[in-house]
């Protein structure tokens, strides 16, 4: 396998064509970006971080019976994935309120949500990732109906595994958010990343933030709480 040219440069990964068409290289930068690309800051050891635990989550839901981008790990920064064709819609499932629904809704931050909420947002920074419902979705044919009922089938069950998973570990996870994307067969695999750039988790006990809101509030702190994380998810850095 051969690393060639850069394909596109997000504002955390760098994503290299290879010498197979079907697989890309992910690389995981130090870049810590916040609010659309509007505060961006490196932060020492954060890329390798997130590659280590996005393949440890990854591969947990691949055992679940999540299909996955996954392929294999290259470098402490960089995995092989395949390739996607990535529908441009970002699926979130939230289990606590917090964020933009507090905001948005004049909610209390932490209240449990009975059911899990599902939300659809348009990936486009320049228009600040607007929520969408499906029908937006499809009429604008960002996805087809099929496509939608599975990922949101495969967000929930996500959300299953992912919960335990922290609760195990002493932590809650308050939200976070998928993307998906088209394989050479047509079916709906996971790609991009599940890290602490993606998702709210608290600490149980104490409700201390160990996500990327420690960036966008600027709490300090921030690669230790992935580190803090990783660690208790016996993730090896
Ligand atoms: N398996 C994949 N195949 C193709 N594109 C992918 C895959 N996984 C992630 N991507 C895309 O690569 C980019 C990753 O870089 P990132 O820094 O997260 O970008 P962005 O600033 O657009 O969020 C995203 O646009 C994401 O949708
Ligand atoms: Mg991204």
């Amino acid at each position: 396998m051969e690393k060639r040219t850069e394909l596109y440069r997000g504002k955390a990964k760098t994503v290299y064509t290879t010498d197979d068409p079907e697989r890309l290289i992910l690389h995981f930068r130090n870049d810590t970006s916040a609010f659309d690309g509007e505060k961006v800051e490196q932060l020492d050891r954060k890329g390798m971080i997130n590659n280590k635990f996005n393949n440890f989550i990854m591969d947990k839901l691949e055992a679940a019976g999540v299909a996955t981008q996954i392929d294999k790990v290259l470098s402490d920064t960089e995995t092989l994935v395949k390739r996607l064709d990535m529908i441009p819609v970002e699926c979130v499932v939230r289990n606590y309120a917090a964020g933009s629904l507090v905001r948005r809704l004049g909610v209390e931050e932490g209240q449990e949500l009975s059911p899990a909420t599902f939300e659809l947002f348009l990936k486009n920074d320049a228009l600040h990732d607007p929520m969408i419902n499906e029908t937006h979705a499809v009429a604008f044919g960002w996805a087809t109906a099929e496509q939608l009922a599975q990922m949101k089938s495969l967000t929930f069950k996500v959300n299953d595994v992912l919960k335990q998973l922290f609760d195990d570990a002493g932590m809650l996870l308050v939200d976070f958010k998928l993307e998906f994307g088209v394989a050479a067969d047509g079916s709906i695999v996971l790609g991009d990343e599940f890290s602490p750039d993606g998702c709210r988790l608290w600490d149980k006990e104490t409700r201390k933030k160990l996500d990327k809101d420690r960036f966008r509030q600027g709490l300090g702190g921030v690669v230790e709480a992935y580190e803090e994380v990783a660690n208790r998810l016996g993730v090896a850095l």
